[in-house]
């Protein structure tokens, strides 16, 4: 595949709602472009709202959306159901056969203007607190520029939101200048009750909105 630096490659799924030809946000004039969404989605049962979760923030003007899942994120919807791009670890790996291609982590980390991890579970962050980056979502995270805003919202069993590693890991990635979309308290998917599950999509599609709008360059209608 033709390496083409700054712009999004092109891939065999891609859906035509994101333009693989996007200029590269470092490259291209703001008036030119729509802000770059870019959604992390791990394998918390919470991602079965990943397909409301992206019409929701296709609903705000001025954003384009991609997703990039991880292999267990995937067993929680149907990717028909998910109207944008949808990147995975095959994608990454597909693509890359000579020098000149393309490393997909690293263009997806130009082209996003944000980052918003929905949901977090508790794997994922804990390779994220400690750098570990062995799938194409941590590494996008692990590149990720720390000028741009990357948000996250945990989703777990109350028991492993308890579990004293939780809270040291949530705390290093505030330290790292992440954002929490905090968790709430209701009856778990798995009968228990209290907190863990995901923030509401209301809630984190306005504080994606938010933190948008406090950084410029986006015009609220
Ligand atoms: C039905 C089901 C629901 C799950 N829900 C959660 C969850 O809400 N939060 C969580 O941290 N792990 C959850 N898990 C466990 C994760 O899927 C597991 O840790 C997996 O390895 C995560 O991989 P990933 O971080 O690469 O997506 C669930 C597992 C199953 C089978």
């Amino acid at each position: 595949m033709e390496s083409r630096p700054g712009r999004l490659p092109e891939l065999k799924a891609t859906r035509p709602h994101v333009d693989p030809g996007a200029s590269c946000p470092a490259t291209a004039p703001s008036v030119e472009r729509k802000l770059h969404v870019l959604v992390g989605v791990t394998g918390s049962v919470a991602a079965l709202k990943l397909p409301l979760l992206v019409s929701r923030l296709l609903d705000i003007p001025g954003l384009e959306v991609a997703v990039v899942t991880t292999e267990r994120a995937k067993h929680f919807y149907s990717p028909q159901d998910v109207p944008v791009t949808l990147y995975s670890d095959a994608d990454e790996w597909e693509m890359w056969k000579h020098r000149s291609d393309p490393v997909l982590h690293i263009d997806l980390r130009r082209w996003a203007d944000l980052l918003l991890v929905a949901p977090l579970d508790a794997n994922t962050l804990g390779k994220v607190a400690s750098g570990i980056c062995d799938n194409l979502l941590t590494c996008v995270i692990r590149a990720w520029d720390l000028s741009k805003p990357l948000l996250f919202c945990p989703a777990m069993n109350t028991a492993m939101w308890e579990h004293p590693v939780t809270a040291q890991q949530v705390g290093q990635l505030q330290a790292f200048g992440y954002i929490e979309i905090p968790c709430v308290a209701k009856k778990l998917v798995c009968g228990d009750q209290g907190l863990g599950a995901m923030a509401e999509v209301d809630t984190i599609v306005n504080k994606v909105r938010e933190v948008l709008l406090q950084r410029g360059g986006f015009q609220q209608s």
